[in-house]
């Protein structure tokens, strides 16, 4: 293996952190951000010429499976849930419109869930119309939607791709049956195979495989023959994600015996070796759980400095402003944090008092937007470039952070970091570890530690 980390180095490193979608991160909004407040944001937004960034979140899945960390409602395959949900969706879309007046430029569409292909056919055609009769949609940008290889087949993938939708990502997880069964999401080889030839066929421009270590009854051995097959399909883009094992707020993981789970240890090795045989295959390994062939967009912009983070992932075509629509989504305007109502109930309520259905947020203060460039630029580039934070600040890097001097000095001696003139750059296990250097970053973490709960950071 190309790197070698010792179980010191684990036990040093892998701590619970944050994953930083957003910084201050979620557990620091609070119900201060209420639905007036966004309106004025709207409002703002209003005068400005500034593009957008719209998620779309449907919450909707058939079956629960067990390390599920998303916010889901499990629904059996009915029409009416849909139905239900559509009517008040397309209400908030409307009640923003009416704040936001004009039709506005939309660089990136995104659908996720959940599950977006619970949808019917027509549900999804009349939720796309939607859309495009609110926001003007850039069809050269990235129109994504979440796919469970389950929910689809070649009919509705082929409406997908007329309405525009030109990037997927599909959930994989893992091709093991013993792991399949432990996490209650059986899902063949096969079915993933033949699903992943029609979207070659339907010229989707990019596809995305969702896969997740750590998971139950998973080994070196079974995860690098998931990987080997992952491979052979050959898909644009993986996302290696960390199993974030969460039971407090997810009382479900629970039902995945404690005992099946590989050590911290055993995951660490895991993620390694995945890593290795990706890179090998001529994956680009991009910033921290993320890998893409070199010809995709993403691998290029990663290369050119040019990637940036939001809820939603890693995006090339980053827009000013992001709107989330649906319940528990999340946006961020006019350097604000929004997100709607968790639950069905409480967003079905608000939007049938005629209430923008906000649950909490965050405004930044200047202090939050200097940390937030600084620990997006980490996630992303894997550096700090000094000089484009006094040309984006107008401060110097190194008198602002004078609390983070010991944070840095040991990342340096850890060699997490290194420096290169005005950069401080992030070395091989700097990468891995990447969380931990952000974390230094984050002021609230103190604080939080003592109150908030995170999962592991590998
Ligand atoms: C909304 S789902 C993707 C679409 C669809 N629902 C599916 O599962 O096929 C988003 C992704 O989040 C990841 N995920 C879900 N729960 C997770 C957890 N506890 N830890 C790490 N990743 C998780 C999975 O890789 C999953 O594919
Ligand atoms: S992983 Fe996907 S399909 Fe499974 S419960 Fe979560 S959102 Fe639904």
């Amino acid at each position: 293996m190309g790197l070698t980390i010792t179980k010191e180095i684990i036990s040093k490193f892998d701590v619970p952190g944050p994953r930083y979608t957003s910084y201050p991160t979620a557990p620091e909004w609070s119900q201060a951000v209420t639905p007036a407040i966004y309106r004025t944001k709207l409002k703002d937004f209003e005068k400005t010429q500034k593009t957008l960034s719209l998620y779309v979140h449907i919450p909707f899945c058939e079956q629960l499976c067990y390390y599920c960390g998303c916010n889901v409602a499990i629904r059996p395959n009915d029409v009416k849930h849909g139905d239900e949900y559509l009517k008040f969706l397309f209400k908030e879309i409307d009640l923003i419109r009416d704040v936001i007046g004009k039709k506005r430029e939309v660089r990136q569409l995104h659908w996720g869930g959940g599950t977006p292909t619970y949808l019917t056919e027509d549900q999804m055609s009349e939720l796309f119309d939607k859309i495009a009769e609110n926001f003007k949609i850039d069809f050269d940008g990235e129109v994504a939607i979440e796919v469970d290889p389950r929910t689809i087949n070649a009919s509705k993938l082929q409406i997908l791709r007329q309405l525009g939708f030109n990037r997927l990502s599909m959930g994989i997880q893992d091709f093991n049956p013993a792991v399949q069964k432990t996490v209650n999401r059986i899902q063949d080889f096969k079915l993933v195979s033949e699903i992943t030839q029609l979207l070659r066929e339907l010229k989707f421009h990019s596809i995305n495989y969702d896969l997740i270590y750590g998971l139950p009854h998973q080994t070196r051995k079974s995860f690098e023959q998931t990987i080997d097959q992952t491979i052979a399909l050959h898909p644009d883009r993986i996302a290696l994600y960390s199993f974030a094992y969460v039971p407090w707020l997810k009382k479900h993981q629970t039902k995945m015996p404690a005992d099946t789970f590989p050590s911290n240890n055993e995951k660490l090795e895991i993620f390694l070796q995945a890593r290795e045989q990706l890179i090998e295959a001529g994956y680009l390994s991009i910033a921290m759980d993320h890998f893409a062939l070199q010809t995709d967009e993403m691998a290029k912009a990663f290369v050119e400095g040019k990637l940036y983070r939001n809820f939603m992932g890693y995006t090339v075509k980053p827009a000013d402003e992001y709107i989330g629509f649906g319940v528990s989504s999340i946006g961020f305007l006019e350097n604000t944090y929004i997100q709607n109502h968790k639950t069905l109930p409480e967003y079905y309520k608000a939007l049938d008092q005629n209430e923008l259905p906000i649950e909490r947020g965050k405004v930044l203060s200047s202090d939050d937007e200097m940390r937030r460039w600084v620990i997006s630029h980490l996630m992303c580039r894997l550096e700090i470039d000094k000089k484009q934070f006094t040309d984006r600040f107008h401060l110097n890097f190194d008198e602002y952070f004078t609390s983070e001097e010991i944070h840095i000095a040991n990342c340096l001696r850890d060699r997490l970091l290194y420096v290169d003139q005005d950069k401080l750059k992030a070395s091989e296990l700097g990468k891995i570890f990447i969380r931990n250097i952000c974390m230094g970053f984050d002021q609230y973490l103190q604080k939080a530690k003592s109150q908030h709960r995170f999962s592991k950071t590998i």
